[in-house]
């Protein structure tokens, strides 16, 4: 289960997303906002990155703008680790390396077909943990 969330700034293209999950049998659950009203993308980070926390879902797929504010949010979040990514490279090695539980997109910076192949990257990419998990360790460690 993926949980999906946007502002209203990245609202088309989580649009865009759920349509492209439902292709691929992939499940969701859309944590809002759901409407295209000015909304503020903490809230929404906020109900998706929980669900995450909570195990109600595996991953949260992020929307704003430009990626950037969801990601600053939902890294304040305990126990997310957010890559704002606008590359399929990126969103690859945020799994492997970095095992990131969050994908976070700018629907003002990349077109739907790109952000496809981005979701597809992060969620098909597992962490190769090794070395990598020491790391990932002391990112967490970091948290207050
Ligand atoms: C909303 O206008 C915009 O600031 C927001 O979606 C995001 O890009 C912030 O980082």
């Amino acid at each position: 289960m993926i949980a999906v969330a946007s502002d209203h700034a990245g609202y088309d293209l989580k649009k865009e997303i759920m349509k492209h999950l439902d292709e691929k049998g992939i499940q969701y659950k859309d944590y809002g906002t759901y409407e295209k009203q000015s909304c503020d993308y903490p809230d929404f980070a906020k109900l998706a990155c929980d669900a995450v926390n909570e195990k109600k879902a595996d991953k949260a797929l992020l929307f704003c703008g430009t990626g950037m504010g969801i990601s600053m949010a939902a890294n304040k979040i305990k126990g997310i680790r957010a890559a704002a990514c606008s590359d399929v490279f990126s969103a690859k090695y945020s799994r492997l390396h970095n095992d990131a539980n969050a994908l976070c997109l700018g629907g003002r910076v990349v077109g739907a077909g790109l952000a496809a192949e981005i979701v597809d990257a992060f969620l098909s990419a597992e962490f190769e943990g090794g070395r990598h998990a020491l790391r990932v360790e002391k990112i967490m460690s970091l948290e207050k």
